[in-house]
């Protein structure tokens, strides 16, 4: 069976029946079970060995590499309609799963896990999990991972392009030039606000909140932030200056949210944050969309509070809100944070290892969650047992 996996622990190695028979010592350890699973195990030889594999279902297409990696390692399949899965696709699937491979738009929450009894280990290929009911997951023994790391450079450099997409009008001025409305050089057209000399504000002083510091420091800016936990050796770094949560929205001209969402951070900024930011604050959200007040960002930028906004992430996480497209200062992106090539590829290959990984029975090296190693090798033991 799939355990038999390299670096997963069995019991005992399968046996041939004459060395059952020579070693009494052994003989006595085992029951009449066991001698005939060791039996079975050998008589079945490589028919078996096609049923041994891991049954892994991706909720997308991943790459075609990735797709390889998996059909070597596992019984691999996928979600093959050409677009992603809704969640009726996922339930069906989910049967006789041990490895589900998921992206940011497949809400996992408590119901599926239920309706997933061999489920060992869910995979997505995101940094955010918000969309997993991680604590489901390890109640159940389930193993969530993700993928920090990798994206947070792509993520970092979105970031910075919607900053300087938005206070220098750039989708304004190619929408007017695709127009045919440019007829030259104007001392008024299209005026945007300068860079240097700003303030820079971050929340969150994670992966990401510093990549996107240390590209300000080009640009001579200067840089606060607030997290929960002070980083002295990035405050030194990047001389960024740590501020209360009011005065990162009273200081900041460039504001940039750069924090998971969870129950703490959800909805957090609102009116109050709003209310203190200046008029000439740009806000750009790299991170999720339910970090705001969507509705209260709408009316602020509508009666121009601030100055304009760069988004990538919405709470709608399927689409925008549409009073959104109708505003002209503000630069729309439909969250591509990690949409390059290379950062997609290690992506995959890292939530596609750390599958394979646990349903070794090894621990995940990106985990969400912790799974007690007694509780996983009960749990591998007992499908074992009833799979064998
Ligand atoms: C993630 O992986 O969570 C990012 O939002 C992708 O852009």
């Amino acid at each position: 069976m799939w355990e038999g996996n390299e670096g997963v622990a069995i019991s005992a190695a399968p046996l041939t029946l004459p060395e059952l028979f020579c070693n009494k010592s052994l003989i006595k350890g085992l029951n009449a079970l066991e001698i005939f699973r060791n039996f079975f195990y050998r008589t079945k030889g490589k028919i078996m060995q096609l049923h041994d594999k891991p049954k892994i279902w991706a909720a997308f297409a991943p790459f075609e590499p990735i797709r390889n990696y998996l059909d070597e390692n596992a019984d691999f399949d996928f979600n093959r309609s050409g677009d992603l899965a809704d969640r009726q696709m996922i339930k069906d699937h989910l049967p006789g799963v041990q490895g589900l491979f998921v992206t940011l738009r497949d809400k996992i929450d408590a119901a599926l896990i239920t309706a997933a009894p061999d489920l060992k280990a869910i995979a997505t290929m995101s940094v955010g999990f918000d969309h997993i009911d991680v604590e489901a997951a390890t109640q159940r023994g389930i193993w969530v991972s993700n993928t920090p790391d990798v994206l947070t450079d792509a993520t970092a450099d979105l970031a910075w392009a919607l900053l300087l997409a938005t206070l220098r009008r750039i989708p304004e001025g190619d929408r007017l030039v695709r127009s045919g409305g440019y007829s030259g050089w104007r001392p008024d057209l299209l005026l945007g606000t300068e860079l240097s000399g700003k303030t820079l504000g971050i929340w969150g002083a994670g992966r990401i909140g510093q990549a996107i510091a240390r590209r300000a420091l080009g640009f001579d800016l200067r840089i606060i932030y607030h997290s929960r936990v002070r980083k002295p050796e990035f405050e030194r770094q990047m001389r960024a200056r740590w501020v209360e949560w009011p005065e990162l929205f009273r200081q900041s001209d460039f504001l940039f949210p750069a924090v998971s969402l969870n129950e703490e951070t959800r909805d957090k900024i609102g009116p109050a944050e709003f209310h203190l930011m200046r008029r000439s604050a740009i806000l750009v959200n790299i991170a999720r969309g339910g970090l705001i007040q969507e509705e209260e960002l709408i009316r602020i930028l509508r009666l121009k509070l601030i100055a304009g906004a760069g988004l990538d992430v919405y709470v709608d996480t399927t689409g925008i809100h549409k009073k959104l497209g109708d505003l002209n200062h503000v630069v729309l992106t439909p969250h591509i944070g990690s949409a390059t090539v290379e950062t997609r590829e290690k992506m995959a290959f890292m939530a596609a290892e750390d599958l394979i990984s646990i349903l070794k029975g090894q621990p995940p090296k990106y985990p969400v969650n912790e799974i007690q190693n007694s509780q996983w090798e009960t749990d591998l033991e007992r499908h074992r047992v009833r799979t064998a």
